[in-house]
């Protein structure tokens, strides 16, 4: 199963049109998907309470519960998301947090987190109001490549569209969802 998070609280906007059109994509080359939007869960952040230091389990139940099995579980991950003041928004953010039990399930404890045995390739779609003058995707980028490394995932590719304001504007982009379409069925097939 490949798993799509839409990471931004806008629903239907732009970063969930690409994720969309790559698990469409991925669907088209015959993979199982499931996509999540976070902004129809409640998750809290990580209150570094130490509870998963032993067991590499957040003491926390939430829906967060339902991502700890996905993460577990999927054959690769796609991860849509714009920039929020050089970062990820802070639904995003706070899944990402609350990985650190699994930090610790692998840094610690020395287990997988994946159960599938095999390379889990990872994809990074993101967009941006401003120009990409100041290499604007970087710091989220950064996050991103941390956060696939603790959960087993492979950062294999990303797609980046600067100058992406207004809710629907990716649509006028000339290529942009059929890069994120051709992407998916891509990852699909290397599976
Ligand atoms: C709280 C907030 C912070 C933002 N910060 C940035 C930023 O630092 N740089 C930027 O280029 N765009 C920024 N934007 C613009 C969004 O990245 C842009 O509108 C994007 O298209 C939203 O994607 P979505 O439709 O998938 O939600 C910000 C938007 C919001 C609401």
């Amino acid at each position: 199963m490949i798993l799509g998070i839409a990471g931004s609280p806008r629903q239907g906007g732009n970063t969930e049109l690409l994720l969309d059109q790559a698990l469409a994509g991925a669907r088209s080359a015959g993979a199982d998907t499931e996509k999540i939007v976070l902004s129809k869960l409640q998750i809290q952040g990580c209150t570094h309470c130490e509870g998963c230091l032993e067991t590499g389990r957040c003491v926390i139940r939430d829906d967060m519960d339902l991502l700890y099995m996905k993460f577990r579980e999927m054959e690769a991950l796609f991860i849509a998301a714009p920039i929020y003041f050089l970062g990820l928004p802070s639904q995003l953010k706070a899944v990402i947090d609350r990985c650190e039990a699994f930090w610790v399930l692998k840094n610690k404890l020395n287990q997988a987190v994946s159960l599938t045995g095999k390379k889990r390739p990872g994809v990074f779609i993101s967009v941006a109001g401003a120009p990409d003058k100041t290499e604007i995707f970087n710091p989220a980028r950064r996050i991103i490549r941390a956060f696939f490394s603790t959960i087993d995932v492979v950062y294999t590719a990303e797609l980046f569209f600067p100058e992406t304001e207004l809710k629907g504007q990716i649509r006028e982009h000339p290529t942009a969802l059929m890069d994120a379409y051709t992407l998916g069925a891509r990852i699909a097939r290397s599976l």
